[in-house]
């Protein structure tokens, strides 16, 4: 196990973020920015033992500040949509920043994923990480209260990445958290994802309109290309019924998990057959978006001088539901100064 750490860069405002190493003992390798909390890298085995970088990505500092497409990073205070920007608690209307069309996306024009974040480095019997720390002010991208957020990264030695986060706020507020990690398990050959198997804990997801935002309705996934209840390869399940629920010929979906109390549960396993690299996703939250990089078309390069076409990586973001504020039936986002914001989530990797 060891955690080092380096100057990544500095930011147009003159601060210096580092990038952390972080390896656990049978070698696997993280790299965290303390820019965004943003994972750089993730060193992780295939079948042969054959460790590939299996996240997108840039290769410098100043390319993640220019073309920041949320790859790999901390997503708030409101990841995914809100609709018109707007929402209300206690009878007093919010308007937050719109940054997709008439929508927020994401937290908005400078979000989680645009800031410096404190860190700290930890070392455990479990394995070595950091934890980030922000306090978004109250009015920040016109969110009320004053927020401070913290994200725990581990590496375990039992080939997890585990992120906790917690939050406090001094006025009811809400929030939405969730790490925005684009994957491609099969590594450097960059294999169109939908060539994987994957599960999804989910007998439910929340269907959206045009614009990506919930209609409200919780529907079953029984009968649609929705249904991941039972392992099968993306593509073949995305042609088995009604396209016109896709978005841009992919998925871009809220899943709701089978999780009514809130505990840590398996959310989806996902197995890339040539590599054999696989993935678990478990976490405590109600919702998954489930997104198959969709809005890559090729004009971004990445690591490598490589350009990320359309499902170059998928998301796997566990979160809320989008836009709950302004959806009563939805799980509540809401966050009071008695509360505290507590969310985990587990990225567990294996190779058969
Ligand atoms: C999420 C959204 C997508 C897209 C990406 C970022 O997954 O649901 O629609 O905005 O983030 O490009």
């Amino acid at each position: 196990m060891s955690l080092d750490r380096k100057i990544y860069g500095k930011t147009p405002d003159g601060d210096s973020v580092f990038l952390f190493t972080l390896t656990n003992a049978n070698k696997l390798e993280a790299k965290i920015t303390n820019y965004g909390g943003i994972l750089v890298s993730l060193m992780v085995p295939d079948r042969e033992g054959k460790l590939e970088d299996i996240v997108l990505g840039f290769d410098t500092f100043a390319e993640y500040l220019k073309k920041n497409r949320y790859f790999g990073a901390i997503v708030g205070r409101y990841c995914n949509r809100i609709a018109n920007g707007k929402f209300s608690i206690d009878g007093v209307e919010y308007s937050c920043s719109k940054n997709e069309g008439e929508n927020q996306l994401h937290g908005g024009v400078r979000g989680f994923d645009k800031v410096v974040w404190d860190v700290n480095e930890i070392s455990g019997s479990q394995g070595d990480g950091l934890v980030l720390t922000y306090l978004s002010k109250n009015g920040e991208e016109g969110y009320p209260g004053n927020l401070s957020v913290s994200v725990t990264y581990l590496l375990t030695n039992q080939n997890e990445l585990r992120i906790e986060y917690s939050a406090k706020t001094d006025q009811t507020t809400v929030l939405n958290l969730t790490q925005h990690s684009y994957f491609n398990l099969s590594g450097e050959r960059l294999e169109d994802v939908r060539g994987c198997d994957l599960m999804l804990n989910a007998d439910h997801f929340t269907p959206v309109n045009e614009s990506l935002i919930p209609t409200g309705e919780i529907r079953t996934v029984r009968g649609t290309v929705m249904d991941f209840t039972h392992s099968v390869k993306i593509a073949e399940n995305a042609e088995k019924g009604d396209s016109s629920l896709l978005s841009q010929g992919g998925y871009d979906h809220n899943w709701v998990l089978n999780n009514p109390d809130g505990k840590l549960i398996l959310a989806a396993r996902t197995i890339e057959p040539s590599s054999g690299r696989g993935m678990e996703v478990h976490t405590t939250e109600p919702g998954l978006q489930f997104y198959t990089g969709n809005f890559l078309d090729g004009s971004l390069i990445g690591k490598g001088g490589k350009a990320y076409q359309k499902h170059a990586g998928y998301c796997f973001e566990t979160q809320h539901f989008p836009d709950s504020p302004n959806h009563s039936n939805f799980p509540t986002t809401l966050l009071k100064p008695d509360d505290s914001y507590t969310q985990s989530t587990i990225f567990r990797f294996f190779a058969n």
